[in-house]
């Protein structure tokens, strides 16, 4: 930080620097916004809770921002927004961008090279806070596959600035002012709609708004990863309504399930069941429950995978999530709660489906059941994994071009 006898003098030789040849046209600050922005929605409510890091800066807790800071809805025109919730898309946005997934599936299988033109001459940065292997890699893919560009912190992101303590809302404008979109996992709730709401702010700097799309917000919301389940679970089933959901695992902590049961009530279903299976102590919140409620899905709540195994068409299995709990005690109590063998799927529906976003633990038995479990034609993780490729590529079209693919 620089002391104001400092900051004097460094305004100072600036101003007195002598006029060179090079003629900048200056910004014009009642200029207005380019024809093409969509228009923004950064009123926040409240001011920010401060407080200072090891280093002296200071640090904004991210969690305020999921209230004050309003998401535009998607409302059938992608172009440009924020991707921080599955709360943002409609029933008709879901089947636009779906649509979109399952044509860039065939145009790719068809080795259709116009699908490189779709994203030329843009770029994808990621910022990822947290461990990841397919959401990052699938967001890579999917960027380079549309003929855009990836970058990243050469040496990763914790040997960046964030390394000397520069905060988030400054990392998250660097990238944007390199980047037309950034895909952004952080561990904490509301990440990246902080994010969004300083490329907002920076938008108003450089005349361009980069968009970012959470890669998962700590406990809260992975809204991509609930698009790809989704449509693994219509490609697989053709429709939600009529089926029974089962969700089985760490409920309090898993964000796939936080938003895939969200995504749920906003999709809408008729007669459709949704079954959260989880130890006492690893229970859906509460308002993501109510949520489906009022959407008029039934829920049911229990302990006890036998109540409903035999009854479900979709078990989407989940990992105790080791990394969010402050005690390890805690944590050993009851990670072997929930164990999909081959001999549970053997009471499981005969056209049930198998799911689970992975990465995958003791949660799935050891090596030889994964071996079994992958063999059954029921177990559609793998499908999921390249779903999220194309999903990721149909939300990179659409936000980035607005494009029909
Ligand atoms: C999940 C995540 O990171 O939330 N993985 C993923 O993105 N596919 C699930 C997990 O880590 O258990």
């Amino acid at each position: 930080m620089l002391a104001s006898s400092q900051r004097q003098l460094f305004t100072g030789v600036v101003a007195d620097e002598p006029a060179n040849d090079l003629h900048l046209q200056p910004a014009d600050p009642a200029a207005p916004e380019p024809a093409d922005l969509p228009p923004t929605e950064t009123a926040r409510d409240e001011p920010d809770e401060a407080s200072y890091n090891e280093n002296g800066y200071v640090e904004i807790d991210p969690a305020g921002f999921v209230e004050s800071y309003h998401p535009p809805a998607i409302d059938q025109d992608f172009r440009g927004k924020h991707i921080v919730t599955v709360e943002q898309f409609g029933r008709e946005d879901l089947k636009i961008l779906f649509e979109a997934a399952a044509t860039l599936k065939k145009r790719i299988r068809s080795g259709d090279r116009g699908v490189v033109e779709i994203a030329t001459g843009q770029v994808l940065a990621l910022l990822f806070f947290e461990a990841s292997t397919r959401t990052d890699m699938s967001f890579q893919a999917a960027m380079l596959r549309l003929g855009g560009k990836v970058i990243g912190a050469s040496n990763g992101i914790q040997f960046s600035s964030v390394y000397k303590g520069e905060d988030l809302p400054d990392t998250v404008r660097a990238a944007g002012c390199y980047a037309d979109v950034i895909s952004l996992r952080h561990p904490q709730v509301g990440a990246s709609y902080m994010a969004a709401h300083y490329l907002d702010l920076l938008a108003e700097k450089i005349g361009r708004r980069p968009v970012v799309i959470s890669a998962g917000d700590g406990v809260g919301e992975h809204p991509t990863q609930a698009l790809l389940d989704l449509f693994t679970i219509l490609e697989s089933k053709g429709t939600v309504d009529g089926l029974a959901i089962t969700m089985v695992g760490d409920l309090k902590h898993g964000r796939t399930v936080h938003s895939l049961a969200k995504l749920l009530a906003t999709h809408g279903a008729l007669q459709t069941k949704v079954n959260f299976v989880s130890p006492p102590s690893l229970t859906m919140p509460d308002s993501i429950v109510r949520r489906l409620q009022e959407a008029d899905i039934t829920v049911s709540e229990t302990s006890d995978l036998e109540e409903v195994l035999g009854r479900s068409d979709v078990i989407y299995w989940t990992r105790v999530q080791e990394e969010r709990f402050a005690d390890q005690g805690d944590y050993e109590e009851v990670k072997a709660g929930f164990i999909m063998t081959p001999a549970v799927m053997g009471r499981a529906r005969r056209d049930a489906i198998l799911m689970h976003p992975l990465p995958r633990k003791h949660e799935m038995g050891g090596p030889a059941d994964h071996e079994l479990l992958d063999a059954d034609p029921r177990s559609v993780y793998f499908q999921q994994m390249e779903n999220g490729m194309l999903v990721r590529m149909a939300l990179l079209a659409k936000l980035l071009r607005g494009v029909h693919v």
